[in-house]
């Protein structure tokens, strides 16, 4: 598939089929992440897939873990946001709400829960850095994860990265026997898309070029 397609077409899918998806392609996949600049080539980041049961084991986990905590997703922000921000949430929001209507679904829930369950996907991928790294190489991981959904989506797949579930570390590193000296950065979901949900036929927008730019010429 054309890169200039793939890059326009994918976006965050949150509903999946509960096919498995073959190990191959799981690999294919993260073969190319891996292809992803780094700084001096150090490749900090290692993956951990979970599959089958173990998946819905870490699901309901999860789950468990936020009705118990009740932390949700957010900005990651050091304080309230300038109005200029907040509006693109808000855009994000606006987008959904039609299709969270036809289902009858709240969004704090819907996002919240739907992101603890990897939005059904049969495929958890968990990405992790080693804490020797300074925050400076998160942008490799950043950069890993980018590829990864690019190149899933080239080969027919959908993803939807989970940031929610670095709040719940401690039970994931737990459950998934990830040693202390690492840190999740982030989670993905990774399977074969429902394009029958409305859920998944909203497409987030970007800002004008413009908003983001500028030229110092
Ligand atoms: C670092 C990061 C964390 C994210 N965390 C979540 C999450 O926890 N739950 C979720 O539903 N989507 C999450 N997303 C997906 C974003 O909401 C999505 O990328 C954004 O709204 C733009 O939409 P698009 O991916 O469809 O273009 C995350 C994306 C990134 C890059």
């Amino acid at each position: 598939m054309e890169l200039d397609l793939v890059i326009a077409e994918r976006k965050s899918i949150r509903a999946f089929k509960k096919d498995p998806v073959p190990r191959e392609l799981i690999e294919e996949i993260l073969q190319r992440a891996i292809q992803a600049p780094s700084a001096m080539n150090l490749q900090p980041w290692e993956f951990t897939v979970v599959l089958g049961e173990e998946k819905e084991r870490l699901s309901r986990l999860l789950l468990r873990s936020y009705r118990e905590r009740r932390i949700s997703c957010s900005p990651g922000a050091k304080g309230p946001l300038p109005a200029e921000l907040s509006t693109r949430g808000e855009k994000s929001f606006e987008a959904m709400k039609p299709s969270l209507d036809e289902l009858g679904l709240d969004f704090e829930e819907f996002i919240n829960e739907g992101s603890c369950r990897f939005y059904g996907a049969p495929v958890a991928i968990i990405i992790c850095i080693n804490k020797i790294f300074s925050h400076h190489r998160y942008i490799c991981i950043g950069a890993a994860l980018g590829y990864l959904v690019l190149a899933a989506h080239s080969l027919g797949l959908g993803t939807c990265p989970i940031g929610l579930i670095t709040a719940y570390e401690d039970d994931i590193k737990d459950f998934l026997h990830i040693p202390d000296d690492r840190e999740i950065v982030i989670g993905v979901a990774l399977g074969h898309p429902d394009w029958d949900s409305p859920i998944n036929r909203f497409k987030n927008s970007r800002e004008p070029l413009e908003q983001v730019v500028r030229w110092f010429d």
